[in-house]
């Protein structure tokens, strides 16, 4: 009897203890930093250029307490990227820290060789300047490094950054986009302090990866942010490494859903919740009344996993992201125009050549550890695919893949929702489901040199949760990865 007290209680305690809330806690005390633009250069070619160095520093997330953190150009996250469609960009990328790392594009499509997955280390004390035309409509993109088997570690410390892409339908269309007075980002990452420093411990029931206690957004604590125009666009970032949030506010009011991962919906939808997973982006409008304070807020997730996942991987888990708080006068701002443009991607009917399936595993997809050295897909370019990714892992996933924006065809056999009705690169999987999407490959040919597809939850990426493919002329076969002949 005294053991079953004994197990009882301390399973009393635990699932008591267990879920995280910050709802009705939060002081939103200091002014939400704004991520500045960064500097650029164009060159006699028409090329931008961009400097970005990765280093380490201390950061004051509460005064008198300094954390140390990794960022780039400064010490926390990194400064805004931003280019317009048909632009030469290139992005010198200095490593200072003291070990190498990699910048990886989320959501760019790039030739393989300027990725900056696994494959393109950048050593301590190097730089490594890819090069590229962008060539994809508008967008929220991002970038953090991808060192395989340390990306949690690198992205925890604070590297990440934004990547914003503009093109010439979306600057004529009615849409906030003063950056950072009624177009704010708003980059969320959960931490927790031990003292002054990081803890990135995992937790007892740590298979998820790491879960934090406490948000932040744009790397301030407590944030809140004033604003002076009726309608205001929050571009939405998970840059948390394991942890999924259902954005919505309080009141419960609707807000419009612009864009997602890739760019901009045909039309706005509008709904009172976005629910992203670990690197999905979401940009959304927001109507603000004269005078009032609104909380961004994350609410518990039911569609989760079972009761275990929902309590212990942090599904029932709450938090108080961020305070808008509207002046006493708004500017007035132009209804949202009805329609924002068509998706350019294949909607997977007639045009798909070929079908693949990936199950997600955390002892990797369709049943294979991450190997640098051997390629797992081989993609003809040019060519539409259409790929159904399952979950059936009791444990909730996402799934991700490189160089592409793709459409989400299907979702346990249904219409996919408005949120996974827009240009995509990451798609969050919990237990029990199916997807089909339509992908589109038509960059340029690579065999060498692979992209990757994962689980975002970082820790399962690092675990292996990752596979490679190539893209290929057609009847061109794969190559080995340079610098990984088989081992024999
Ligand atoms: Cu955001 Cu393969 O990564
Ligand atoms: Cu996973």
């Amino acid at each position: 009897t005294v053991v079953v007290l004994i197990v009882g209680g301390l399973f009393t305690w635990l699932w008591a203890g267990a879920d995280v809330s910050t709802v009705g806690k939060v002081a939103f005390d200091k002014e939400l930093a704004i991520p500045p633009l960064a500097r650029s250069s164009v060159g006699k070619d028409g090329t931008r250029v961009f400097d970005l160095r990765m280093q380490a520093g201390e950061t004051e997330f509460e005064e008198g307490r300094k954390t140390p953190t990794w960022g780039f150009n400064g010490s926390y996250l990194g400064p805004t990227l931003r280019a317009e469609r048909g632009e030469k960009v290139r992005v010198r990328v200095r490593n200072s820290l003291g070990e190498a790392s990699t910048v990886h594009w989320h959501g760019m499509h790039l030739p393989a060789r300027m990725d900056g997955g696994p494959h393109q280390m950048v050593a301590p004390g190097a730089t490594w300047s890819p090069r590229w035309t962008v060539n994809q409509p508008a967008a929220t993109l991002w970038y953090h490094p991808h060192p395989h088997g340390a990306t949690e570690q690198h992205v925890a410390r604070g590297l990440a950054g934004l990547f914003l892409v503009d093109d010439k339908e979306s600057a004529k269309l009615a849409l906030p986009k003063e950056y950072g007075v009624d177009d704010l980002p708003v980059i969320v990452q959960d931490v927790r302090f031990d003292g002054a420093e990081f803890d990135h411990d995992h937790d007892f029931m740590g298979d998820l990866g790491f879960l934090g206690d406490r948000t932040l957004v744009n790397g301030t604590l407590n944030p809140y942010r004033e604003v002076h125009d009726e309608l205001i666009r929050l571009r939405l970032l998970n840059a948390s490494t394991a942890r999924t949030y259902d954005f919505g506010f309080p009141d419960g009011r609707a807000f419009a859903l612009v864009a997602t991962d890739g760019g901009l919906l045909e039309r706005p939808a509008s709904m009172d919740r976005v629910q992203l997973s670990p690197g999905e982006r979401a940009e959304i409008v927001v109507r603000m009344r004269a005078g009032e304070r609104v909380t961004l807020r994350s609410f518990p997730q039911d569609n989760y996993g079972d009761a275990w996942q929902r309590r212990f991987g942090g599904g029932d888990d709450s938090f108080d992201v961020l305070e808008l708080r509207a002046a006493d006068r708004l500017r007035p701002s132009a209804e949202l125009p009805s329609a924002l443009g068509e998706l350019e991607i294949p909607d997977g009917e007639g045009a798909a050549v070929r079908g693949r399936h990936f199950d997600l595993k955390l002892s990797g997809i369709n049943g294979r550890d991450m190997e640098m050295s051997r390629v797992d897909e081989t993609v003809t370019r040019g060519t539409t695919e259409v790929w159904t990714v399952r979950n059936s892992n009791g444990m909730p996933h996402n799934f991700h893949v490189h160089d592409v924006q793709f459409r989400v065809l299907e979702v346990n056999g249904k219409t996919p929702p408005p949120a996974l009705r827009g240009p995509k690169d990451t798609v969050f999987l919990p237990h029990g489901t199916t997807m089909k999407l339509a992908l589109r490959f038509d960059g340029p040919a690579d065999p060498d040199t692979p992209y990757m597809y994962h689980c975002h939850l970082l820790y399962h990426e690092d675990q292996g949760m990752m596979g490679q493919f190539v893209v290929v002329e057609k009847g061109q076969r794969a190559g080995i990865p340079a610098g990984h002949a088989a081992h024999a």
